[in-house]
């Protein structure tokens, strides 16, 4: 039971916050290489921790981000002009390259001014389709972390960015709540309901989600804990001497690994501000991804919700969320897709959702495990000890199993390696 102190504590990520000070000790995706196309192109305004940043790309293609407000006196850096290495302000003509360098302060001739000083600027690292930033205490910056999704040639993956009106704990408890998966997710995963209906039988690759009951089990791990989902098989491959685990990982401080039918899914919910969550997912396989089924999946190839330029998700109580009731006798939600439903259910408690008011059950496992661990990372790191798992550089043994074993196997047997890391030396 979470009290509504506790509450307030998980969802505050501002600086000087519990919550936002253990956040800071982690690298975040601020952004996808995407949105930055090319060198000089147009900065992106971003928030990160409920901070304002710029990001841009210079003229040789790296990429910086600067607090969004000018040095100077405070004219948004989003409105400059990126040319000639550096980003110039509009209003004054200051300049600064992506380390913060001040390159031309037409107002002041003073020379020295420029080399004595430097514009806020933070460690940014970009890879494989998203753009990180460490915006926390310099003396405490984590190695840069690798996670299996790195390990995958580039045409074997995909990286979207989906901006979303709601705290970042709702978004991330609904990625590892395994029960809701057979519900909400019903026309995917629970293909018993769709027979019964005489719905074609295009989800038979989604794994054993018709059973009702199934067991759940958590356990920390060094990057956060993980969790197995045990089931019997479905109808269609009935054999009881048979169950199928499924294992998510928690990967703190906002990440999880999903496994679809054909690629799996590494999300991380990035809180812009104690309101809003960028979610970025990336979409990898052993195999080229079809980003059309992937998009179709989600829902998000209809743009009335999401458009590739453009991340905020559009779907809101004021058009309720584009659900469309008619259809609801063939499809258990009236939404179209994955992300359809998961966002819808994440915005509809609104921004903040007060946890002291709920009943839990068995079943909420999981998402009791993540409110604990991320007070106890947070009293961790209060405490002078490093954050949870960011010292570990190697990430990339961390997966989501899904598999068949013979009843009575230790769930922990299908993910032994997910207990064992090298903590890496901290970077200076
Ligand atoms: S406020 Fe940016 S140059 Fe003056
Ligand atoms: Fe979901």
């Amino acid at each position: 039971m979470v009290t509504k102190a506790e509450n307030e504590t998980l969802v505050r990520v501002g600086p000087g916050t519990d919550m936002g000070e253990y956040m800071r000790r982690y690298w975040h995706p601020v952004a996808t290489s995407a949105q930055l196309p090319g060198p000089d192109c147009r900065p992106l305004r971003t928030k990160l921790l409920g901070e304002r940043f710029v990001v841009f790309r210079d003229s040789a293609g790296k990429v910086g981000m600067l607090d969004e407000l000018c040095m100077h006196r405070g004219a948004s850096l989003a409105l400059g002009r990126v040319e000639e290495g550096g980003i110039t302000c509009l209003y004054h003509g200051w300049k600064f390259a992506v380390d913060g360098t001040i390159l031309e302060t037409p107002n002041h001739a003073d020379c020295k001014y420029r080399e004595r000083r430097k514009a806020p600027a933070y460690d940014v690292v970009e890879r494989n389709g998203l753009i990180w930033a460490y915006i926390g205490p310099k003396e405490h910056k984590p190695p840069f972390r690798t996670f299996a999704a790195d390990t995958v040639p580039p045409e074997n993956r995909y990286v979207l960015r989906i901006d979303i009106k709601a705290n970042y704990l709702q978004l991330w408890e609904g990625g590892l709540d395994s029960s809701h998966v057979s519900v909400l997710h019903t026309n995917q995963a629970r293909t018993s309901w769709g027979i019964e209906r005489g719905l074609p039988n295009d989800s038979s690759k989604w794994t054993p989600m018709d059973d009702p009951s199934p067991e759940f089990q958590v356990e920390d791990t060094p990057f956060g804990y993980h969790y197995a989902a045990t089931r019997t098989l479905p109808p269609s491959r009935a054999d009881d001497s048979q169950r199928n685990v499924r294992i998510t990982p928690a990967i703190f401080p906002t990440g999880r690994i999903i496994r679809g039918p054909v690629s799996d899914f590494l999300v991380w919910e990035t809180p812009s501000d104690d309101y809003s969550t960028s979610t970025y997912i990336t979409v990898y396989s052993n195999n080229p991804v079809d980003k059309d089924w992937t998009l179709k999946t989600l829902g998000l190839n209809d743009t009335r919700f999401w458009r590739e330029d453009d991340p905020e998700y559009k779907a809101s109580w004021e058009n309720n969320f584009f659900q469309d009731r008619s259809i609801m006798d063939q499809n258990w939600s009236g939404f179209k897709g994955i992300e359809q439903e998961d966002a819808a259910i994440g915005l509809s408690y609104g921004p903040i959702f007060d946890r002291s008011k709920e009943n839990l059950v068995t079943a909420d496992l999981a998402v009791v495990r993540v409110r604990r661990r991320l007070l106890q990372a947070a009293q961790l790191v209060k405490d002078g000890e490093a954050a949870l798992g960011s010292q570990i550089a190697d990430l990339t043994a961390v997966a989501a199993p899904d598999v068949d074993v013979p009843q009575g196997t230790d769930w922990r047997s299908v993910a032994p390696f997910h207990y064992e890391f090298t903590v890496a030396q901290a970077a200076e």
